[in-house]
């Protein structure tokens, strides 16, 4: 019989509390006898072996995780050999395709769950299966606030989608699909079999969408194995990649090697400059920010600017660039660009991960295998490719992802020799997803290529948890005219399959009274990217009136909740600026160490 590494016998793991506590006989037997009736033994459980966790985020309501299901197997073969007993448990799904009324409503509630399961059952150390946009953060920032070991397995992307010999990326293609409906290029069913080209096999989505991202920056923070993100989900690699988890996570819970140990600071600021060499969601400084926000590290959208602004585009993957997943993973994966972001001296290589090796370590040596995929430093797709941060009237900050800002953009906003990072327009505002999807076509709204759209109403408590839907199309009279984008401003969120040139995550919205709430269809607003500003062109007074006819009307008005959960999370939910967390759950930190074992 395998016996648990002797460190993790000296020192007492927490699951001894539950089985093994001569002091609490009679609570002892009683957790012993029912983690017993399906089949694990006494003398098991009373072996000093660790409890390790899979924590399963897999099911049929959530596609994009379900092969977990699949690997969790190798996992446990993993924890098994390596002298562990697995507990697989279900994490409350979340499907960012098929959740109504969005996805973004269910990672606190994830978060909430988890957090209440690592904490109260025998647990020793867990495997988190992470994939699809908001499992990723919701596992990682309950792992931060419990803080006992962790190691995250992501479910990997799907195949390539292809369609008439052409890469058809999952989530892209339907933006770009909808146009060729709009034009009436293409009908219904024509449209729906072109979108469907993108999804060929289980995994998520093979764009560099916020899954691809937050997979990618959970491998640059250290909480996965190296080059672990890319694999495809149906390669064979991506099983043997679990077995490798499964082991590996035992003797994390050996050494006691703590989330709190891997997520440092100098590993947040590795994962913001990685995310601007893959071109990374505009998602991923809500999720970065919420889960050192629970970890208890310094981190604000400020930091986004400073350290990951100037990177430039090394992955060219869509929407930014052209291929996908599969292309990915064979040019070399996260590993590949750590390597080249190294060279450069832009990374922290000291930074602690999983393995128990540092980043450096870990991808140093790394090649690039596919230069057109993965490009060298010395020759980026793009040179500054980060987030800017704009501040203004309109909002205290709201993101642009400057990867996506296209020739045709440049060329019709940003092309005065005068201001060539600045431009204005008047703008026509709508009120949450409905409103925008009900008028956009309107030509009562005199919608022309200098128009600004605005989306409001779409922020954390307006719709809640915020909505991807900032990136609206125009149009179709402009679309018919060539016109494939309009800059979008909101203080919702957007898909990170998006490739629209949209100012986001508008903080505070306008449900939490932002400057966005006073706005007027008709207004004109002015961005100047340059100086990184963002205001509407309305005096003082004028804005003073406004406010206090919003104020005597009580508030931005949005819809009622729905659900339970919908009010509980509008109550206490903060601002996509500071990660959109349950502010009253960010003081309960380090659970299994400041409270310890219950
Ligand atoms: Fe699940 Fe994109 S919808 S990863
Ligand atoms: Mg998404």
């Amino acid at each position: 019989m395998t016996t648990a590494p002797s460190s993790a016998e000296a020192r007492k793991l927490r699951s001894r509390a539950w089985f093994d506590d001569p002091a609490n006989a009679d609570m002892t037997a009683l957790y012993l006898e029912r983690y017993m009736n399906f089949g694990l033994g006494l003398e098991e459980l009373q072996s000093g072996k660790p409890i390790i966790g899979i924590a399963q985020t897999g099911s049929d309501l959530s596609p994009c995780n379900r092969h977990h299901i699949v690997l969790a197997e190798r996992v446990r073969e993993g924890i098994r050999e390596a002298g562990g007993i697995a507990i697989e448990f279900p994490v409350h799904p979340i499907q960012e395709t098929g959740k109504r009324p969005t996805a973004g409503l269910d990672r606190n509630l994830a978060y909430l769950g988890l957090v209440e399961l690592l904490f109260g059952y025998p647990i020793d150390g867990t495997v988190l299966t992470i994939g699809c946009d908001k499992t990723t953060p919701a596992c990682l920032m309950a792992a931060a606030t419990v803080n006992i070991p962790a190691i995250a397995l992501s479910v990997g992307p799907m195949l390539n989608g292809w369609h008439k010999g052409e890469r058809t990326g999952s989530g892209t293609i339907v933006w770009k699909a909808r146009e060729l409906l709009a034009a009436g290029e293409i009908d219904y069913k024509g449209f729906i079999k072109l979108v469907a080209s993108s999804a060929p096999s289980t995994g998520f989505c093979n764009t560099m969408g916020t899954a691809t991202t937050m997979n990618s920056l959970t491998e640059a923070l250290g909480m996965s194995l190296p080059g672990s993100a890319a694999i495809p989900a149906p390669y064979r690699d991506r099983q043997e990649c679990a077995y490798l988890t499964g082991k590996q996570i035992v003797e994390m819970v050996a050494v006691d090697r703590k989330p709190s140990d891997v997520m440092t600071r100098a590993a947040f600021l590795n994962a913001i400059r990685v995310n601007s060499a893959i071109g990374g969601s505009t998602n991923a400084p809500i999720h970065l920010n919420a889960i050192a926000r629970h970890m208890g590290v310094e981190l604000t959208i400020d930091d986004w600017e400073a350290h990951g602004r100037d990177v430039p585009l090394l992955v060219n993957l869509q929407p930014a660039g052209e291929y996908l997943g599969e292309d990915y993973y064979r040019a070399g994966g996260v590993p590949a660009v750590l390597s080249e972001l190294i060279g450069q001296g832009l990374i922290d290589e000291s930074a602690l991960t999983a393995n128990g090796r540092t980043i450096g370590d870990n991808c140093r040596d790394a090649a690039i295998e596919d230069e057109r995929v993965i490009r060298r430093f010395a020759d980026p797709i793009l040179p500054a490719a980060g987030l800017s941060v704009l501040r203004g009237n309109l909002f205290t900050s709201a993101i642009m992802k400057l990867s996506v800002i296209t020739p045709e953009f440049r060329e019709r906003y940003l092309s005065d020799p005068a201001d060539p990072d600045a431009f204005e327009g008047p703008v026509v505002v709508f009120d949450g997803p409905e409103d925008y999807h009900a008028r956009i076509d309107d030509p009562a709204l005199g919608i022309d290529e200098r128009t600004l759209l605005i989306m409001r109403g779409a922020g954390p408590i307006g719709y809640p948890g915020a909505a991807e839907v900032v990136n609206m199309r125009p149009p179709v009279n402009l679309i018919k005219a060539g016109v494939h984008a309009l800059p979008c401003i909101g203080d919702g969120r957007q898909s990170g399959t998006s490739g629209s040139p949209s100012i986001l995550n508008a903080s505070p919205e306008a449900a939490a009274g932002g400057g966005l709430a006073l706005l007027r269809t008709g207004d004109r607003v002015r961005i100047d990217l340059g100086k990184g500003e963002a205001n509407m062109l309305v005096d003082d007074a004028e804005l003073a009136e406004r406010r206090a006819a919003l104020e005597a009307a009580g508030g931005y008005a949005y819809p009622a909740s729905q659900t339970p959960w919908q009010e509980i999370q509008r109550d206490t939910i903060g601002q996509a600026e500071t990660g959109a967390v349950l502010e009253g759950a960010v003081k309960y930190r380090k659970l299994a160490q400041t409270v310890g074992v219950p």
